[in-house]
């Protein structure tokens, strides 16, 4: 079982982790917090962290290349979508490309990779995640929603965060486990079955650009491939949507 380390309240989980890289922690670690008061989204937006959602990140070292290691990002997908499906109302929990899981259609989770060199040539690897179990944010540019509101019927209440992590952390490193040993063909089945919509129009926010055109299909690697208005393929990786 991988460590972990709460805190009743930081700035960032992913801050945590990129200051423990730099002072050379290696983990596998996770850092969870009850409260982040700094939360960091993707495009450097902000993300609301009150009490009662999920805040954690999973500091780690690899030896693969940064490109590769992004993969990363559908491993968490799939463990987070596998933790909601625990406790969520049958079909509500689907995965939008590459790493928003989404409940009856609204974002109820985000994942925020953040890398960096090691002196001995390996990486550093902060696998951020966020999971809305209690509640959701209010006028956010896409419609968000929480656990609490899509549970099934049998079950009252959300899990608190520390039985969430639990729950979490086992199958992320479960996939983990399978992408080591059989590379990344069997994340990406698994993730391509929770993900519908491969084929429909798309908007692409990239970290310099906006790009709209119409999906096509995922790549062996997990890029998206995008038919842009001008008939041209544009293959997206995930790490640009960082
Ligand atoms: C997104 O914008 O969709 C990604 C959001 C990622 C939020 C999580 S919460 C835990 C970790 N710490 C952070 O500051 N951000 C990530």
């Amino acid at each position: 079982m991988t460590e972990g380390v709460w805190f009743d309240e930081i700035d960032s989980t992913n801050a945590e982790a990129r200051r423990r890289a730099e002072g050379g922690e290696t983990g596998p670690l996770w850092l969870a917090a009850r409260r982040q008061t700094a939360g960091r989204g993707r495009r450097g937006r902000a993300w609301e962290s009150d009490t009662g959602n999920l805040f954690a990140t999973l500091l780690t070292t690899t030896r693969r290349p940064a490109g590769e290691a992004a993969q990363a990002s559908f491993l968490a997908a799939l463990a987070v979508a596998e933790l909601l499906d625990a406790f969520a109302a049958e079909g509500a929990v689907t995965i939008k490309w590459p790493n928003d899981v989404l409940l009856a259609g609204r974002k109820a989770s985000g994942i925020l990779l953040e890398s960096g060199g090691r002196a001995d040539g390996g990486l550093w690897l902060a696998v951020g995640i966020g999971v809305n179990l209690a509640h959701a944010p209010e006028g956010t540019e896409r419609p968000a929603t929480a656990l609490a509101r899509h549970l099934r019927p049998d079950i009252a209440y959300p899990p608190p965060p520390e039985i969430a992590l639990e729950l979490l952390a086992e199958r992320f490193a479960a996939w983990s486990e399978r992408w080591d040993r059989y590379g990344f063909e069997p994340v990406l089945d698994a993730w391509r079955r929770r993900a519908p919509g491969l084929d429909g129009p798309c908007v692409a926010r990239l970290s310099t650009e906006t790009l709209s055109g119409v999906a096509d299909g995922v790549e062996p690697d997990g890029s998206l491939r995008l038919r842009l208005p001008d008939g041209s393929l544009k293959l997206i990786s995930a790490g640009d949507v960082f």
